[in-house]
């Protein structure tokens, strides 16, 4: 049996232990012949309500179909619930399950399900292993590549986790059929962040497509971003170098969205506040040397992302930053852009920071470019926990 039919992808990620990820339109309905290449003979599927209605059945199938005997758990959706406490349930149902070494977990979902199921499956019996199958183009591009797993803390998000990569990814865009516009918007923030990082012919192929947020080539451009995830984590796979350069647009993009509160922001609509910021700070610092600000707004908008702040008081920013107080010239580190497809990291002073955000606040109604089509509310439990996010890419 060959693992995949020609026109699946395979894109090598490195170790330790190196994994593939498995690449193409409709493949998570024909992925038994990945598992059985694999070598599983027993698995156990962990969803959220929402993911495992629209497509657990097809997956559990398609899992099936190659002998491989299957049982099916679920998490509740949310970010409140990407927690120790889910992480214990994962723990103490494997163990009703008598699972062993020889069961692979296999996460159906975003980012905070593989997150949660690859921290079960990185503590569970002192490590099993798991397969992802994304559903988010943010978990397809960003979090499914990498090996980062972990669980949030009331203290803040990502505390308590591991390195310990799948055995295999799964990434079938057809997935992100289903995916509300507004999560799918989100997630191109990231593969937008990916090109200005690494590459400025991903970012005119971006810039090029027809309509933006349309499903043609979404293959390639998410081939694409993985590819250049891919090549970062390769050299840092312990994030203590070039990674941090994949934080394009999260310094201020994470204290924005912690400092939403009440009314959130999805992370990627904060990131593309965040490389629009990063931009203006690079001019304003003398980084920049080539100026793509009008190219970018331009692509943000196009893919219904946000390019005006709405206000959420300079001082909760300040807070949510985590500025250093000890340190009296409140300097932050940043990754700024230099031109398209290069960054560096840089201290940047505060003062900066703050003309830079006065500058994008969105000073009327109308100034906010795009409305979010499908208004997220999201339930008051699921409000991201407090404090300095760890190291998140
Ligand atoms: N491990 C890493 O390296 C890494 C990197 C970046 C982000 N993250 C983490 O990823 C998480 C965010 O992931 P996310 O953006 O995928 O959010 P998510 O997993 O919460 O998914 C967003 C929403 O979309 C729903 N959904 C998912 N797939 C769907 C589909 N195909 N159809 C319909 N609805 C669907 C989910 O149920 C959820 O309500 C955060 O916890 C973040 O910390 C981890
Ligand atoms: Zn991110």
């Amino acid at each position: 049996m060959t693992v995949a039919p020609e026109a699946t992808y395979r894109i090598a990620v490195s170790g330790p232990p190196p994994y593939p990820v498995y690449l193409e339109e409709g493949l998570a309905l024909r992925c038994g012949a990945l598992f059985a290449e694999h070598g599983v003979k027993r698995a156990v599927l962990v969803s959220n309500p929402v993911v495992g209605s629209l497509h657990g059945a097809a997956v559990r199938n398609a899992i099936r179909e190659a002998g491989v005997e299957v049982d099916s758990l679920e998490v509740p959706d949310g970010e409140a619930y990407k927690s120790v406490s889910t992480a214990t349930h994962l723990w103490e149902s494997l163990a009703d399950l008598q699972a062993d070494r020889n069961t692979t977990l296999v996460a159906l979902g975003g980012g905070v399900v593989g997150d949660v199921v690859g921290f079960a499956a990185a503590t569970y019996a002192r490590g099993i292993p798991y397969v992802h199958i994304p559903t988010t183009v943010l978990s397809m591009v960003d979090s499914s590549i990498g090996g980062k797993v972990g669980v949030d803390l009331p203290q803040g998000k990502n505390l308590v986790g591991a390195f310990y990569n799948p055995l295999f990814v799964v990434t079938d865009p057809g997935l992100l059929m289903s995916l509300p516009p507004r999560q799918f918007s989100s997630g191109m923030a990231e593969v937008v962040k990916a090109a200005c990082v690494a590459s400025s012919e991903f970012f005119a192929a971006l810039e090029a497509r027809e309509p933006a947020l349309g499903p043609q080539d979404l293959d390639q451009i998410i081939a694409q971003a993985i590819h250049i995830k891919t090549r970062v984590v390769s050299e840092d796979p312990f994030e203590r170098g070039p990674r941090a350069t994949l934080n394009l647009g999260h310094t201020l993009g994470h204290a924005l969205e912690a400092a939403r509160g009440f009314h959130p922001m999805l992370h990627g609509e904060a990131v593309s506040l965040g490389m629009l910021a990063a931009l203006r700070i690079a001019r304003a610092t003398g980084v920049l040397e080539e100026d793509y600000e009008a190219r970018l707004t331009d692509l943000l908008e196009r893919l219904r992302l946000p390019t005006r702040i709405q206000d959420a008081g300079w001082s909760r920013v300040v807070a949510a930053l985590g500025v250093d107080k000890k340190r009296a010239d409140g300097h932050l580190r940043f990754v700024l852009p230099v031109k398209l497809g290069q960054v560096v990291v840089r201290e940047v002073s505060l003062d900066t920071v703050h003309e830079v955000y006065e500058g994008m606040l969105a000073l009327h109604a109308e100034d906010e470019a795009v409305e979010p089509e499908d208004e997220y509310e999201r339930e008051p439990e699921d409000r991201e926990p407090a404090g300095e996010p760890l190291d998140e890419d």
